[in-house]
Order: C-alpha cells, then structure tokens, then sequence
C-alpha cells in the first residue's frame, strides 16, 4: 500500500505524526502526543484514536456535499477533496492547525500562515465565478478554502486590510445571506456576542460577508472538536455534550460558559434557527497555553427563520444543539430567559426584518416569513411574561 508519513503540527509545534494511504487519503495510523493542542485524547484505545484522527481530519475539508463543488473537481481534477487540504498544508483562518510531510518538517508556520501571507483567491473564484474559469490561470497555490468546512459555497478574500468569508445561499429559497444580515441585527439589539454580518451582491447573486474573527493569538474549537476531544465516551444524546462540556469548562476556567451558552439558545429561539448543529458554535482558544477565553461570538446563523423548511402553524423550530426544539432547549436548559434579553429589545423585530429582507425577491416566502415573525414574537413576549409571573410567585 503506497503511504505518506505527515506530522500534524500546531504552530511550530509537533502534535502527531499520521499515516495517509495515498490512493483514498484515509489516515491508518497515528501517533499523538499528550498535549493541550491535541485535536483527540490519547487515553482511548488505538482503534478509536485512529477514528477520532480521521474525523478531525475530514471535518477540516470542504465536504462532498458542497453546494457547487462539482465545478471545483472537474476544474482541478481532484477526486477526494482531502487532496486539496493536504496541497494547502491543511492551514486554516480559523485554527493554527496544519500539517507537513514528515521529510519537510523544516517549514516554519511564520512562512506559510495566511495571518501573515498572501494567499491565492484563484479557487474560491472557480467557486463564485463562472467565467473566470474560461480566461483566467487557476494555479490554486496555498488556499485557506481547502481547509473549510460548511455545505454552503464559500471563499476567504483578503481586502488588502482583513480577511472576510464571503457565503452564498442554498435553494429552494436562497434565504442564508438575509437570515444571516438579519440576525446581526438582532442579536446588536439584544446585547448578544456575535460575529456581524452584511450582504454583497455579485455576479447577481446575494452572498453574506463576516470578517475573519481569529488573529495568531486565539483560535476557534468548535463544540465536536471538544467533544471528541474531552468526552470521547458521551453518548450522542444531546443533552449528554452539553453538562459534559460544562464540567470541563468549569476546569478550564470559563464557568461563564454556561450564560454563553444560555444566551445561544435564546438566540436560536427567537431567530428561529434549525441549523445550530455542534460546528456551529464552540469556544475561542488562547492558541499559546491553550486556555479558553470565551465562546465563540455566535456565527452562521443563516439557518435562521426556519431556514429551507416550511412555516409551521406553531412557529416551533428545530433545534440541532440540545433538543429537539428551540423552545424545548430553553426549558431543558433551565434558562430564565427574562434574564437574557429584555423584552423592549423585541418591539423592532419586524423592522429589523423589513430592512434585512428589503432586497430578497421571493415575495411570497417573504411575507410567510414576515407573518411567521410576528406570530413569533406574539409566542415570545407570552412566554416572556409566564416565566417572569412564575418567578414572582416562586420568590413571594
Ligand atoms: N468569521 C469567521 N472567522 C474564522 N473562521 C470562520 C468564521 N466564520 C466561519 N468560520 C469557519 O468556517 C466554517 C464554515 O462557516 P459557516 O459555518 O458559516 O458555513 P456554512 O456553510 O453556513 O456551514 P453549515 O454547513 O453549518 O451551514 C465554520 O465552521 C468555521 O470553522
Ligand atoms: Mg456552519
């Protein structure tokens, strides 16, 4: 079997060495050392170190099921698209992972980093632009795309200041870039940490645009990171991650991980959002001594207003962090929600929503919307004002 040896670095230090079988680049094999920057635990049994790697591995690429990622493959004839990652050193804008071929070991992540290095934007260009494939040169180079995850079209660009992820939307309703806009608003009037989000129109396509939120310093771990990471043995019930990774929060010195959390859920109450899966949310880490400094500001939640589904009468949402539901995840998690949001911060959610809808051309799914959010927030301020009713008589 023909094979290549990487070392998995993290920064300029060496976190493991893997074994990637060239013809399908599955990892076979894995040596990792004990350290704070270790993407698994080396206290489970080898079989399962070998399944976590190879996890951590493929969840750090462009999925197959990318919208548009057929354009990519044929472009640059690529069939597994972990080939594209491991041509970019699997660097990332998000984490200070990457990795080397162990003979080239010598490569200093001040060289290579797309913090301090230039970087070609040709890939994510094949991606947006269907005419640049006809005239232009598309040597991909080193690529911060290759190592990005998320179903929807996406590409870095760097506007000679700061990186910025630019996203498109998904049919039917193209609805992403709007939720997205939306949401920052929202979440500015409610006081929640987020991650701001606009909207730009190219090629007549709506894309959303988010600054790059991590610097040399710190970087994202999303919630499956940690998991797998911290509590290999959980079972998948969703409840179970959640006071799992709270423990571990209270260890790693970030109990206000808790409120963090808590603010996420309204969040996705409100929003309406069904997408909160566990690599839509994590904490950001201090990429020196690996300490967690908070939660990662809320991001993508263009799954917002029920994101790709139909209405339902009861404006319920599903909810992919702890519950079944949106709201089932507010009272599961025991959130007094008058605590996390004032309620005269609601009085201009459809305002909000007319001035981040102003130019989504769907009409018909704009006013199913529209009507959804005001029968929505009718649910909200009844439940707003049962629980503080509640809370009177528990306190009298
Ligand atoms: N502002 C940012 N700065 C750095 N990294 C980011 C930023 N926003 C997103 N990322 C990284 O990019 C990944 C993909 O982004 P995002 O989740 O927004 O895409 P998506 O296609 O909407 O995802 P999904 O498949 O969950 O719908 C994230 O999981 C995260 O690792
Ligand atoms: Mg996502």
């Amino acid at each position: 079997m023909a094979y290549d040896n990487y070392i998995i670095k993290h920064k300029d230090i060496d976190i493991g060495k893997i074994t990637i079988n060239k013809n399908n680049y599955n990892i076979i094999d894995t040596e990792i050392e004990n350290s704070v920057f270790s993407p698994i635990s080396n206290s489970i049994p080898k079989d399962e170190q070998i399944a976590d790697i190879n996890q951590w591995f493929n969840n750090r690429c462009i999925p197959g099921s990318r919208y548009g990622i057929d354009i990519l493959k044929k472009t640059y004839n690529i069939h597994d698209l972990r080939e594209l990652m491991v041509l970019s050193l699997g660097l990332s804008l998000s984490d200070h992972y990457w990795i080397v071929r162990e003979k080239e070991n010598k490569i200093k992540w001040n060289e290579i980093n797309f913090f301090d290095n230039k970087y070609s934007e040709n890939m994510g260009k094949v991606f947006f632009d269907k005419h640049f494939v006809k005239n232009a040169d598309l040597n991909i180079g080193y690529v911060p795309d290759s190592s990005l995850n998320g179903l929807l079209k996406k590409r870095w660009h760097n506007n000679g200041q700061i990186n910025i992820l630019i996203k498109n939307s998904s049919e039917p309703y193209k609805q992403e870039p709007f939720n997205e806009y939306f949401s920052s608003l929202v979440l500015d009037k409610l006081n929640i940490n987020h991650i701001t989000y606009n909207i730009i129109k190219e090629n007549e396509e709506y894309n959303s645009t988010c600054p790059c939120i991590i610097n040399k310093d710190t970087e994202m771990v999303s919630f499956v990171d940690m998991l797998r990471k911290y509590a290999q043995h959980i079972t998948r019930e969703k409840y179970d991650g959640y006071t799992r990774i709270l423990d571990i929060a209270q260890s790693n010195s970030l109990p206000a991980y808790k409120e963090e959390l808590h603010n996420m859920a309204v969040a996705d109450y409100i929003l309406c959002n069904n997408d909160r899966h566990w690599n839509n949310f994590g904490i950001l880490r201090d990429s020196n001594n690996g300490k967690w400094i908070s939660a990662i500001p809320l991001f993508d939640n263009g799954g917002s207003l029920w994101n790709g589904e139909n209405v339902p009468k009861d404006t319920h949402s599903k909810c992919n962090s702890f519950a079944n539901t949106n709201e089932e995840c507010i009272k599961l998690l025991k959130i007094n929600i008058n605590k996390v949001i004032n309620k005269d911060n609601l009085i201009d959610l459809i305002d909000i929503f007319d001035t981040a809808f102003n130019n989504y051309s769907n009409a018909e799914r704009k006013k199913i919307l529209r009507n959804g959010l005001i029968q929505k927030r009718k649910l909200v301020y009844d439940y707003m004002d049962k629980c503080e009713f509640t809370s009177l008589i528990q306190s009298t």
